[in-house]
């Protein structure tokens, strides 16, 4: 597929995928989804993280596509909520780690994006909010829901309500963003992060995701469990005995993810 709205780009064993709309602030319409799908499904075994970030030097992405959707019936809305719903949830379910590296405006459709990756990262020049009220909508690609499980209720509504725009420095105060970095230093940095996780086993790295997202949602008895069998699940890896082999021996471990 030729993609007109986004880059796809693989860096070693880390692909990166842009939003590249910078004329419309990387704002995400559905060819920009359709486009996204693809890039998401057609992601091999080779690669073991996934960064996510803006073309041009402004914005991460700025929402949803205000144009695309200014003309739009209910059942329309339903459908464009649904596309998104269903490209955030392949990102968030996807077996390796996913990182955000907000460069600019994170806004709506934006920060919804950014809050389906693993890890948030943003320049100091990132803005971030959720302004859908102000535009007599809410968010309809999962950010009240996901915002409201990271950052608590009264937080979640807070930004909700009044569709304020947060920079950086307070977005990592109240936890939305893990690190603030000159933007000239958020790609390495995100890179770099990748690459520590690369060093560890990607089979454990992956059951570490799958039990903490899949555990978030349930009573802790249960959630329990599902640690339990993804702890036995990993005794039965090629990764498990060569890392502790490689432990005791003194040695780095050389992981397969088998
Ligand atoms: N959709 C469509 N076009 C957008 C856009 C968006 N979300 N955001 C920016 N653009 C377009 C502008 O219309 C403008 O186009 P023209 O040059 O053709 O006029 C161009 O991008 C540049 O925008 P600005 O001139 O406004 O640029 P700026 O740097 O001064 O401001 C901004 C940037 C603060 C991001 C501002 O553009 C803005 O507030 N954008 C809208 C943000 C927003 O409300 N996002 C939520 C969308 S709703 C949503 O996301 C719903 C959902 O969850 C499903």
């Amino acid at each position: 597929m030729d993609y007109q709205n986004i880059k796809f780009e693989k860096d070693g064993a880390i692909a990166i995928l842009t939003v590249d709309r910078p004329k419309a602030r990387n704002a995400l319409n559905s060819a920009t989804f359709h486009e996204m799908d693809h890039a998401l499904r057609s992601l091999k075994d080779d690669t073991r993280a996934l960064i996510v970030t803006g073309g041009g030097d402004k914005s991460f992405v700025a929402g949803a596509d205000i144009a695309e959707m200014s003309t739009i019936s209910a059942a329309q809305a339903r459908e464009f909520s649904a596309l998104g719903h269903h490209v955030f949830a392949s990102l968030e379910n996807l077996p390796i780690p996913t990182i955000a590296a907000v460069n600019g405006f994170a806004l709506g459709g934006g920060l919804e994006l950014a809050l389906g990756c693993d890890l948030i990262y943003a320049s100091e020049n990132a803005q971030l909010g959720v302004p859908e009220v102000a535009l007599g909508v809410i968010p309809g690609f999962g950010g009240t829901q996901r915002l409201t499980r990271l950052l608590g209720r009264a937080r979640a509504k807070e930004l909700l309500f009044t569709a304020d725009r947060i920079d950086a420095a307070k977005a990592k105060e109240i936890g939305l963003v893990l690190e603030v970095l000159p933007p000239d230093q958020l790609m390495a940095h995100c890179k770099a992060v990748a690459a520590k996780i690369l060093k560890n086993g990607p089979l454990a790295v992956a059951q570490a995701k799958r039990v903490v997202e899949y555990g978030a949602d349930q009573d802790l008895r249960a959630a329990n469990e599902l640690e339990r069998q993804g702890f036995a699940v990993l005794f039965g890896s090629e990764d498990q005995r060569e890392g502790m082999a490689a432990f005791l021996a003194k040695r780095p471990a050389n992981f397969q993810g088998k």
